[in-house]
């Protein structure tokens, strides 16, 4: 860490620097210079507004890992430890405060944290470990998706134009999601809607919200009464005393963590399209290496929810009061000179000591999986189209505004798929105009919400 004079200051003093706020035009589309701006002025740790809040950014590799891996115990990352809000003086109107409000295993700590983490470590392994059955079963499940959507897609014809963010890498974690909570197949359409509602953070996200909870606290219920073969029950398994509020909070981060999935299939997908190299490399099966890769370049999970030193401590230049927020920067930390300078970038291997999954105590639970759907999707994406063209250039490309990730808005391509007849699932299907009886007029069959919201799409284009 950096060595010098550390004036004190808090994030109240912070409040009254001349501190630019984080989230800008320019942060959109190009938030690396945003970051080098930053710790060209102030270092590896700079002050920054954060929608109105005055926040600690962490820009530093080592800065990030040192408070991530949390020796002795000195970071917290519950809510409660944040001074101004213990006091009452965060804005309740500020729009991210129901994000640290979930008090789910992601904001716990001490034995809480440990109990809610084993459930997790327990009831994701059987996913997670490749010999297992139930990971196969995903495997082949996942696929099917991948098929389903790339056949609804391409309904207009064998060429045309895509959104492959909306159509593709959006809803199918979102559809993994529904499959590990194990809703039932109509329940799990509306459910799947929702998820979406409430990511995107549209006007109907926090109606969207509520009616989740309800979902997952009735879900969690059921599988108490009757167990599955799915992860809301392997959860109840693995730790029998928690409460449907507990469970019903830590299914509801599934979601969110699936769309940080989507963003990586996107990243994946441009840096293919946009590489002749990696897509040569492709054809020798090296998609976990462009993974990597790309969580390294473009981590999914830009920068990440706070955490509140206990006490005083010295980050970067600066002497960081007790309870001030923290917000750590992984894509900066990974453009960190002192980091990034050290990597061979012509190496076959890109470097795993990267901070994409976190480390320490609240290191990510899931990685595998999210490589594992990211790998099918890619490879059938790239199966089953012959030519894949980008419409718009890599820094034309629109991004999505958030604090936390790095997501496209939209991913424009002209596709071509390949002559081979791939069916798409019973569920997929298109509608069919069919008599119920021989009297009867011809009416079309229902449809579920999710297919025909993305076959809508297909035809708005
Ligand atoms: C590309 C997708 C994903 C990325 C980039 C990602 C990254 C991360 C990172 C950086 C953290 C640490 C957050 C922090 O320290 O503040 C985290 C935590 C976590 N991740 Fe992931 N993750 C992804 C997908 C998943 C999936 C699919 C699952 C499970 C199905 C999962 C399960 C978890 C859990 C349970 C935690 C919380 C651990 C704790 O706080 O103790 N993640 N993830």
């Amino acid at each position: 860490m950096t060595n010098g004079p550390w004036p004190l200051q808090s994030a109240e003093t912070m409040a009254s620097m001349s501190i630019e706020p984080l989230l800008s035009r320019d942060y959109d589309t190009n938030p690396g210079l945003v970051h080098e701006r930053l710790r060209a002025r102030y270092g590896p740790v700079a002050p920054v507004d954060l929608l109105g809040v005055p926040v600690w950014f962490v820009l530093g590799y080592e800065e990030v890992l040192h408070v991530l891996q949390n020796k002795g115990a000195v970071w917290s990352k519950n809510v409660d430890r944040w001074r101004a809000y213990a006091e009452d003086r965060v804005p309740a109107e500020w729009p991210l405060l129901p994000v640290f409000q979930v008090n789910s295993s992601a904001f716990a700590e001490g034995a809480n944290q440990n109990r809610l983490r084993a459930a997790w470590t327990k009831a994701l392994a059987p996913y997670q470990e490749h010999s297992h059955p139930q990971a196969q079963l995903l495997d082949q499940a996942i696929r099917q998706y991948a098929d389903d959507l790339i056949g609804v897609l391409s309904e207009g014809g064998p060429t045309g134009w895509a959104d492959l963010a909306a159509q593709y890498a959006r809803p199918l974690p979102l559809m993994v999601a529904n499959r590990l909570l194990g809703f039932s197949a109509a329940r799990g359409e509306e459910v799947v809607m929702d998820i979406w509602r409430m990511v995107d953070a549209g006007p109907d996200a926090a109606a969207a919200f509520q009616r989740l909870y309800d979902a997952m606290t009735e879900l969690a219920a059921a599988k108490k009464r009757r167990p599955g073969e799915d992860l809301t029950s392997y959860m109840i398994e693995a730790d029998p005393d928690l409460t449907l509020d507990e469970l019903a909070r830590e299914l509801l981060m599934l979601p969110g963590l699936l769309d940080f999935t989507a963003s990586l299939v996107c990243n994946v997908v441009v840096e293919v399209v946009s590489n002749p190299v990696v897509r040569e490399s492709l054809s020798v099966g090296a998609i976990d290496e462009t993974v990597n890769r790309v969580a390294l370049l473009n981590p999914p999970m830009a920068n990440l929810t706070f955490r509140f030193p206990l006490t005083d401590v010295k980050l970067g230049n600066y002497t960081i009061a007790a309870g001030d927020p923290v917000m750590l920067s992984v894509a900066a930390a990974h453009a960190d000179p002192r980091f990034s300078g050290a990597l061979d970038q012509h190496a076959i291997r890109s470097t795993r000591a990267h901070l994409a999954w976190g480390a320490g105590p609240h290191q990510c639970l899931g990685h595998r999986l999210a490589t594992q759907i990211t790998t099918i999707a890619v490879q059938r994406l790239f199966a089953r189209c012959t030519r894949l063209k980008p419409a718009l250039p890599p820094d034309q490309l629109p991004w999505r505004p958030s604090p936390f990730m790095r997501a496209l808005r939209s991913l424009p391509v002209q596709y071509q798929l390949a002559d081979t007849r791939v069916p798409v699932s019973r569920e997929a299907e298109a509608p069919v105009a069919r008599p119920s009886s021989p009297d009867e007029a011809a009416a079309p069959q229902s449809r579920s919400p999710l297919w025909s919201f993305l076959r809508g799409l297909v035809r708005a284009r």
